[in-house]
């Protein structure tokens, strides 16, 4: 299927691993003008000529480098027609394991950089008339999981201004939707140390997801030929988050 998005230009954040890479490489693929965004400059360079994107350096967790890389990316490849918002995520906790300290960083990882290329890229969308959204979340936005307490909270955020915004800028042309991946087989789950196969096993399809997968569907909604979704949050999950 031609996803009609040639010569569109797409900022990818945490564009140099995982499924941000995924996404970016996807994209690429269909013949947009891609930017990807990561701290470590060694990867995200190699990323970037594997694919013919633009590297920009920045932790998007520290709002000076924030609004470098926003100005960084309009000198590149100018204000993004796409936009895929997506980062590492934050550290594992319970509830008593987090403190005031910790609220405010995961805050800063997860939340506060995405306002800031919000504010920074929508005016441009809607003064264009087209624009899409992505941001990758999580099923623990929905369905908490014991112990990653800043990422249910701070995501269920996350789906709460998807659906807020996504209803002011539909008459832009612009569409807002969440994609949740379920349990995918990147380094970020490798690194939370968990028992793979018995996560395989609660899940329907007895799999992990492929990060290609999840780039499929957010390469799908940054399509012309998704214009009619939004405001949307769509499961990636082979099946594991069971609701009506
Ligand atoms: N994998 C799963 O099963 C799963 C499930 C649910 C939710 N998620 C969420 O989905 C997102 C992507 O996960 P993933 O598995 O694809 O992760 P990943 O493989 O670890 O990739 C994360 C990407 O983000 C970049 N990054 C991380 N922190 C950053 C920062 N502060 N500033 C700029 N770039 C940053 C990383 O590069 P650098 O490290 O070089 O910065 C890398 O390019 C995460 O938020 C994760 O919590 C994943």
């Amino acid at each position: 299927m031609d996803l009609d998005i040639k010569g569109r230009s797409a900022l990818v954040l945490g564009g140099s691993k995982g499924m941000g890479f995924s996404t970016a490489e996807a994209l690429a693929r269909e013949g947009a003008q891609v930017a990807i965004v990561a701290r470590n400059e060694t990867a995200l360079n190699a990323s970037a000529l594997a694919i013919g994107a633009t590297p920009i350096v920045a932790d998007l967790s520290n709002r000076a480098q924030v609004l470098a890389c926003i100005e960084k990316t309009q000198s590149t490849i100018g204000n993004p027609d796409i936009l895929v918002v997506n980062t590492g995520g934050p550290k594992p906790a319970t509830f008593a394991e987090t403190s005031p300290d910790g609220w405010r960083e995961a805050a800063d990882h997860l939340f506060h950089f995405t306002i800031e290329v919000l504010t920074a890229f929508l005016e441009p969308m809607q003064k264009r008339g087209w624009g899409r959204v992505i941001l990758i979340t999580s099923t623990a936005a929905v369905e908490p999981i014991p112990t990653l307490l800043y990422s249910n909270v701070l995501r269920a955020g996350l789906h709460g201004l998807v659906n807020s915004l996504s209803a002011e800028v539909a008459q832009h042309g612009i569409t807002v939707n969440a994609v949740m991946p379920g349990l995918i087989a990147t380094d970020r789950m490798k690194s939370l140390g968990l028992n793979l196969g018995d996560m395989e096993e609660r899940i329907p399809a007895k799999r992990l997801g492929k990060p290609e997968e999840m780039a499929d569907l957010v390469s799908f909604l940054c399509s012309n030929r998704a214009a009619y979704i939004t405001g949307q949050a769509i499961a990636c999950d082979g099946g594991l988050v069971r609701k009506i």
